[in-house]
């Protein structure tokens, strides 16, 4: 193996850096559950200044950061519609139903991409035979749509539409930060078109744990009691925190560099006989091989066992992500190794 692993299996896979591992051995602590920790608050100012929003709560994970969104805004029997790829409708381990006793209505759309209309369309009729919707769910960027970006007046749209319908709005923004490196646009000019907003820290950003979830203070309160129920209380999370307020002071402004390497690694894999690839918005990747011989499996394995990682999505598809741990010559790895194993027909 010439090299590092290039591990583009995900962009969750990132190592803190020294500098962030030295923000989290000093910072200040306290107990977060009891009469909260310092730096968890910070981190949750900070998040919440961003985002527009009054308060934001600091979570173990995006996933009960979204299902205390769902939870905070459904009532058991009532549905949430969303975008059929999205995370929290196939990621979550059916999390809404079990947790919340929520349904789920997938939308589904070409390119994961939902619109003012066809959530007017999904929108339950008010009728005393036909259960109710609770929810409008968002994800942006949209992870299984390969790091599509919703833009800002569709999202706008929707928002319309739900306030139309009296609707509330939650974002699972798990990587809102790309779509804002992409576009300029801040993130509260996102944050403003809904009720909730989840961010993660620990996808592409490099802390290793956590994301927030923000929206008023009312709804925080409530929020924070949900959290306490799932398990999420965290006591001296200002560890965690440390290493979260790092990410945002360092590595937020470098998420252009990963969609560069994106789109190089976009472009040099298509240019490879018998892929196709999906031109990357943000930092997703998709490959896909359309000639059924091609083994899927064979060509995991030819790149693993040259020290390149990628992930299956789909039966003819395959995900590489870009972040904080992959740089050019990473990119340039990948590309040989991947050239390679198509020409040896894995
Ligand atoms: C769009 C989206 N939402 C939510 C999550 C869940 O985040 P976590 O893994 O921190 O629970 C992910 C994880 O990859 C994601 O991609």
């Amino acid at each position: 193996m010439a090299g590092p692993v290039v591990d583009l299996r995900s962009d969750t896979v990132t190592r803190p850096t020294p500098g962030m591992r030295e923000a989290m051995v000093g910072a200040e602590v306290g107990d977060d559950v009891l009469d909260h920790d310092p730096t968890t608050l910070a981190l949750e100012e900070k998040v919440a200044a961003l985002l527009g929003k009054e308060r934001a709560l600091f979570f173990p994970s995006g996933v009960q950061a979204n299902q205390t969104a769902l939870a905070i805004h459904g009532q058991a029997g009532s549905e949430v519609i969303l975008e059929a790829g999205a995370h929290i409708f196939n990621y979550e381990e059916g999390a809404g139903a079990a947790l919340s006793g929520l349904q789920l209505r997938p939308v589904a759309t070409h390119d994961g991409l939902l619109t003012p209309d066809l959530v007017r369309e999904a929108i339950r009729p008010s009728s005393p035979y036909v259960l109710s919707t609770c929810l409008i769910a968002l994800e942006n960027t949209h992870n299984g749509a390969g790091g599509k970006i919703l833009p800002l007046e569709t999202m706008r749209g929707i928002r319309g539409v739900a306030q139309e319908a009296g609707l509330p709005v939650h974002l699972d923004g798990a990587r809102l930060w790309h779509a804002c490196a992409e576009t300029g646009s801040p993130p509260a000019d996102y944050g403003c078109l809904a009720d909730t907003v989840m961010v993660c820290l620990s996808k592409g950003l490099g802390a290793p744990v956590g994301s927030l979830l923000a929206g008023t203070s009312e709804l925080m309160a409530r929020a924070w009691r949900i959290r306490r129920r799932l398990g999420g209380g965290m006591r001296q999370s200002g560890f965690l925190a440390a290493a979260g307020i790092y990410a945002l002071d360092h590595h937020l402004a470098h998420l252009g560099e990963d969609h560069a390497r994106a789109r190089e690694l976009a472009r040099g894999a298509g240019e490879i006989p018998g892929i196709q690839v999906v031109v990357p918005e943000t930092n997703i990747v998709m490959l896909d091989f359309p000639d059924p011989v091609v083994s899927l499996d064979g060509i995991l394995a030819a790149l693993e066992a040259e020290g390149v990682l990628m992930v299956r999505f789909g039966p003819r598809r395959l995900r590489a992500v870009t972040h904080l741990d992959v740089d050019d010559a990473g990119i340039t790895r990948a590309l040989s190794v991947l050239a390679r194993a198509m020409e040896e027909g894995s």
